[in-house]
């Protein structure tokens, strides 16, 4: 299958992301240009490495390199301050040097640590992304926002530090269980909610043949090359990126708010979606249609529409809406969302009413 590259354009921190079901092995034999001693220091997902391990490590010597590995337990619990100072004493136990690429081969999660790592170790390495979740490949390897989640809620410590390199290898995803797919798969479709009526009227026509094949790395391709756009354009989310954040303010609530280890960032980000588009009408922003589409769409992907649906729960109003009031876009202590005008047409709405998106939660509760 042909490898498609997405090319990321920011000046001297440009990269590529190159996405197909050989991309492992086209991409390790970039990787020597980042591996200046012969060896590639690897921070493994566990779960990611079991499965792939083997085929990582053959296209990875057959690059003429050194593996060295750092296995890492998967999902939130490894972005904390304690995972970071797990993966920074390894990496000076190597004695990794500034000019030394960190590779990280795992989901959105190793990867957001591994790259905030990177970021710190010496002042700043270079890192590689190995996406191994539709998720990570989607968004989260892209556009080098890397941190941890704190105790006060989601990624709110981190730093902005971009790849060199992407490597979306889509045969990997074979082994990712049907509910991290879907949950990637509100990425995309965020995507298309954002900025892409013709992207989500594909997504809609295709239904679930969507997460499929050629169809799959079309789709990832789609959204890879609208977050490059958006990337080049506001590399540090002073206007258009913070876009991209369209649902994660009620998803981050959610996730901040969910018993620990049932509710994972895909579904909150798809229940999150809906209430974007529904908190627009209440505000008479958006047509009621277009917001019945954007939920339609994802239940019928299998996706959680209604808060109801969420696992984590029983969510409370006001618990959300304290959550959202420590949300990174705030200013001046007044929440901001990101809320939809339209299918494809997303833009920033400061100065949200804590007592109004009380009531409005208060009533998705129970709907
Ligand atoms: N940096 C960004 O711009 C950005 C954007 C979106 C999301 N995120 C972050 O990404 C994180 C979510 O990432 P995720 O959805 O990839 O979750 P994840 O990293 O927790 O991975 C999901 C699960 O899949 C397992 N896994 C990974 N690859 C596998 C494979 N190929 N086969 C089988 N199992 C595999 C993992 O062990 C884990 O249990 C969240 O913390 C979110 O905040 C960051």
């Amino acid at each position: 299958m042909s490898l498609i590259t997405v090319p990321v354009a920011l000046g001297a921190r440009s990269y590529d992301v190159l996405i197909g079901a050989d991309a492992l092995e086209a991409g390790a034999a970039r990787l020597p240009a980042f591996c200046p001693r012969g060896r590639a220091l690897i921070a493994a997902d566990r779960a990611a490495f079991a499965a792939h391990g083997e085929r990582l490590l053959a296209a990875v010597k057959a690059a003429g390199l050194t593996p060295l590995v750092r296995e890492i337990e998967g999902g939130e619990s490894a972005k904390t301050w304690a995972g970071l100072e797990a993966l920074t004493g390894w990496m000076l136990d190597q004695n990794m040097e500034r000019g030394e690429a960190l590779i990280a081969f795992g989901g959105g999660t190793v990867g957001d640590l591994a790259g905030f790592a990177a970021a710190v170790m010496k002042r700043g390495c270079a890192f590689v992304q190995i996406p191994t979740t539709l998720l990570a490949q989607v968004d989260s390897s892209v556009g080098g926002k890397t941190g941890i989640n704190t105790r006060q809620g989601k990624n709110l410590a981190g730093a902005f530090h971009q790849p060199a390199l992407v490597i979306a290898d889509t045969g990997v995803l074979a082994t990712l269980p049907a509910r991290e797919i879907r949950a990637g798969y509100a990425e995309v479709v965020k995507a298309g909610l954002i900025a892409g009526a013709d992207l989500f009227a594909r997504l809609e026509a295709l239904g679930p043949q969507a997460l499929d094949g050629p169809d799959l790395v079309r789709a990832i391709a789609d959204a890879v090359a609208f977050k490059a756009r958006i990337v080049a354009e506001d590399e540090r989310e002073r206007g258009v990126r913070a876009l991209l954040n369209l649902g994660h303010t009620f998803a981050h609530a959610f996730e901040a708010e969910a018993r620990k280890g049932e509710l994972i960032h895909g579904e909150a980000v798809a229940a999150g979606l809906v209430l974007a588009f529904r908190y627009a009408v209440r505000r008479g922003l958006c047509p009621p249609a277009d917001a019945a589409r954007a939920e339609a769409h994802i239940a019928a992907a299998g996706l959680p529409a209604r808060i109801a649906d969420l696992p984590g729960g029983p969510y409370d109003a006001a618990r959300l809406v304290g959550r959202m009031g420590s949300d990174k876009k705030n200013a001046g202590g007044a929440i901001t969302l990101v809320l939809a005008r339209a299918i494809g047409a997303a833009e920033l709405a400061p100065g949200a009413d804590p007592a109004d998106l009380t009531a409005f939660l208060a009533q998705e509760i129970v709907r």
